[in-house]
């Protein structure tokens, strides 16, 4: 775990083993530089520590880069709550309640909110002995709540962006879309993407989400469906060689990489799944395709946007959303325009905008 600290770049890194569960706590502050870190608790099982850590130090550079493209006050941090594959709800609460107090200990240089395995309502709880420092607890609580419908808005501006920089037109009626996982963001994507006359397609695995976009709403289903022996990746595997205008992966991780690029048959990705590229490299070939990226930080980060401005500028949900398509939408554009002029691909375009903002704060 040294050598991942000391190749770090970020400013803290926090530790703890919390002994009654036997789970490890990171809490990575990559920047303070803009503002206070902000970034979401990760839950789940690693093989060992340092995989953990790994991902908490890495997570919480992507935070600095996608809070200080938009211009937010705020730096990037991440947790990472490394627990033993079995946890029961009591000892899980009391974990959250004892990262909460570490959270507090901070002092606010690290500002906490949900991410991968935590939801508004653990935030309640970490709130418990971690408040103020914690971000989109549910609105019962007086939070923000999920983050899920923000983030989709973004998304949605997005995809319109892109459309407008390929086709010289924004409006999507007509166009193509593929959402790929239609849960808490590809949910509320494909109702906004339908209001805008756009032929939606959508790929999931789970039966009930199924149910409700293909027979409910007559939506067209991509995988699954006819085959009950079909794995996750078969579905995948469809999703990424099906025709569309734009692609929007809004469920897994690493969906772009050197096996699933030469599949494809879109124009645009534009999702908001976190970490779509398998590798930085991967970005070229898809320019070397032909097809437009839109960096998934840049698109995916409305959630927290709209999160920050209702809990620590008291802004109205309406105002907050407005905000979300205001800036993502005059931001993409900025990096399409940067990355044309420049030569550079669309992800290049934005670090240079981030690291141009943290250069001028000094
Ligand atoms: N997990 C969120 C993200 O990655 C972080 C967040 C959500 C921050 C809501 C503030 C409010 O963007």
């Amino acid at each position: 775990m040294e050598s991942l600290i000391e190749d770090w770049d970020g400013e803290t890194a926090v530790v703890r083993y919390d002994r009654p569960t036997g789970a490890w706590i990171f809490i990575a502050i990559h920047s303070t530089r803009l503002g206070p870190a902000v970034g979401g608790t990760r839950m789940k099982s690693y093989p060992d520590p340092s995989a953990a850590l790994r991902d908490a130090l890495r997570l919480s550079k992507g935070m600095t880069y996608k809070l200080a493209v938009p211009g937010l006050p705020f730096g990037g941090g991440k947790a990472v709550l490394a627990t033993p594959r079995r946890l029961d709800p009591e000892a899980r609460h009391e974990l959250l309640r004892r990262y909460g107090s570490l959270v507090q200990q901070l002092g606010g240089s690290y500002r906490t909110a949900p991410d991968v395995g935590t939801s508004s309502e653990d935030m309640d709880v970490v709130a418990e002995t971690g408040a103020p420092y914690v971000f989109a607890r549910t609105e019962a609580a007086g939070g923000s709540g999920s983050s899920g419908p923000a983030t989709a808005l973004g998304v949605f501006t997005g995809i319109q962006a892109a459309c407008k920089h390929l086709f010289g037109d924004a409006t999507l009626a007509g166009r193509s879309v593929l959402v790929q996982g239609a849960g808490s963001v590809g949910g509320p994507l494909i109702e906004h993407l339908l209001e805008a006359g756009a032929r939606v397609l959508f790929s999931d695995v789970d039966e009930r989400t199924i149910r409700h976009f293909q027979v409910e709403l007559g939506l067209e289903l991509v995988g699954g469906g006819d085959a009950p022996e079909e794995t996750t990746e078969d579905v995948a595997r469809e999703a990424f060689a099906t025709e569309c205008d734009v692609f929007s992966p809004c469920a897994l991780g690493g969906v772009l990489n050197n096996e699933t690029i030469p599949l494809l048959k879109c124009k645009a990705v534009v999702g908001g799944a976190n970490n779509q590229l398998a590798e930085p490299k991967d970005e070229d070939s898809l320019r070397a395709r032909g097809i437009l990226y839109a960096p998934d930080y840049v698109v995916n980060v409305g959630g927290a946007m709209a999160g920050l401005a209702m809990e620590t500028r008291g802004v109205a949900r309406q105002d907050a959303e407005r905000e979300v398509v205001e800036s993502v939408g005059s931001v993409l554009r900025r990096i399409f325009e940067l990355a044309d002029t420049e030569g550079i691909t669309n992800g290049a375009a934005a670090r240079r905008i981030a690291e141009e903002r943290l250069a001028a704060a000094g």
